[in-house]
């Protein structure tokens, strides 16, 4: 291996094999990593759906799956750590409807020890942004030989999990430098609805009329995603409400609970502030007793089955005079009477939302960590790669 490798040769140096770039990632004008790659998604998104659409299906080279074998799985596994298990949620929810196969989502660092049903009708997904993380890797490791299929779905070029993986998917996001994954957790959505989808395609189970509206949703979001990062002067006012907070609550339903949880993360880990995303329903079994005047509500409304019941708990928090900043689609009129925020984002097939959902919650956390002072890009006790158990 050259002395002149990239970062990423670093985090894989026992990989011999892996091709060397010197290319050194650079801020490009942005005042951090974090706000740069926020910026890259527009691209990242073209990237991993390159190649991968062709005339009206999805297409993997990398995969080579028959009926027969898609067919044999009878339960699937997601398994990943933090962001990365985020992502995984929305791919339960589809594969489940689009396969009609059941879904777990597992923490790796829980998977890995307990006993979890394997065998060859198993179809494991592992989803890394490093492909280094120990207990995704030690998930792997002991899926491998139980006769179970393995997939990875890896950012980076020769990673480890993605070497040890029988299958892999490499997200094309580009390097993601900051702590606080932006691009490859959208880059991991967008790659498992592609997945989810090809895999029913194979199956014989996905009704072309759906397949068709949401590839082509997909490929609208790099335009639609460009808008909502163009209205970064929204931010300064918004996070008033939010910067000064001790702790505060993000709810949602279904998806919007998914992004509500991925929103939560960010949030904590850049500006130190304490957030936890709840099922919207789910707050009124305990956590209602603290939400106070004192605790924001970030609420995420983008999912037309469940909105009038997420608005529904935004109303009885707004009572409480709690400070409510929402997430909707354009054309909403509803949510603006209750809460004292509302950041739209574009109208786009509602199965795809969570993809330019999430967008607001990133810019949210990093301008409430620049106005916090905090070391946005290498916040603290936080590692890029969490490569130790
Ligand atoms: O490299 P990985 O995707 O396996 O990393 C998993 C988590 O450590 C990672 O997503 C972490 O939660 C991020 N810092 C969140 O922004």
């Amino acid at each position: 291996m050259s002395g002149s490798c990239d970062y990423r040769c670093s985090k894989v140096k026992n990989k011999q094999k892996v091709q060397c770039t010197a290319e050194v990632p650079k801020k490009d004008g942005f005042a951090h990593f974090m706000l740069k790659e926020i910026y890259e998604q527009p691209q990242a998104f073209q990237k991993t759906l390159q190649g991968r659409i062709q005339q009206g299906k999805v297409k993997f080279e990398e995969l080579n799956f028959t009926q027969e074998q898609v067919k044999k799985w009878d339960k699937i596994y997601i398994i990943a750590c933090g962001t990365a298990y985020h992502s995984g949620l929305f791919a339960k929810s589809m594969l489940e409807e689009f396969l009609g196969v059941f879904v777990e989502v597992e923490i790796a660092s829980e998977f890995r020890y307990r006993n979890p049903l394997l065998d060859e009708k198993t179809l494991a997904i592992f989803v890394s942004q490093s492909g280094e993380t120990a207990d995704t890797l030690g998930a792997l490791r002991k899926v491998k030989n139980s006769g179970a299929t393995t997939l990875a779905i890896t950012n980076v070029v020769g990673s480890t999990i993605s070497q040890e993986a029988d299958y892999n998917l490499y997200l094309g996001a580009g390097p993601e430098i900051a702590v606080a994954s932006t691009k490859a957790y959208t880059s991991m959505l967008i790659m498992q609805y592609l997945l989810s989808i090809y895999l029913a395609q194979v199956k014989g189970t996905m009704p072309e009329q759906k397949k068709e509206k949401i590839l082509i949703a997909l490929q609208e979001l790099p335009e639609k995603a460009q808008q909502i990062l163009a209205q970064k002067e929204l931010y300064p006012e918004i996070i008033q409400g939010i910067k000064n907070a001790q702790s505060l609550f993000f709810i949602g339903r279904v998806f919007d609970y998914y992004i509500a949880m991925e929103g939560a993360l960010k949030l904590k880990e850049t500006s130190y502030i304490h957030a936890e995303a709840y099922g919207a329903g789910e707050i009124k079994h305990g956590t209602m007793a603290i939400v106070t005047e004192e605790t924001p509500v970030v609420a995420v409304a983008v999912q037309k089955s469940v909105y009038e019941k997420t608005l529904h708990i935004v109303k009885e928090v707004a009572d409480k005079g709690v400070f409510v900043l929402a997430v909707v689609e354009e054309g909403d009129t509803e949510m603006q009477k209750w809460a004292n925020k509302v950041i739209y984002i574009p109208q786009i097939e509602n199965i795809v939302s969570p993809v330019l959902a999430v967008l607001p919650l990133q810019l949210l956390a990093y301008y409430t960590a620049v106005a916090r002072g905090c070391n946005v890009d290498q916040p603290r006790n936080l590692t890029k790669a969490v490569t130790t158990e």
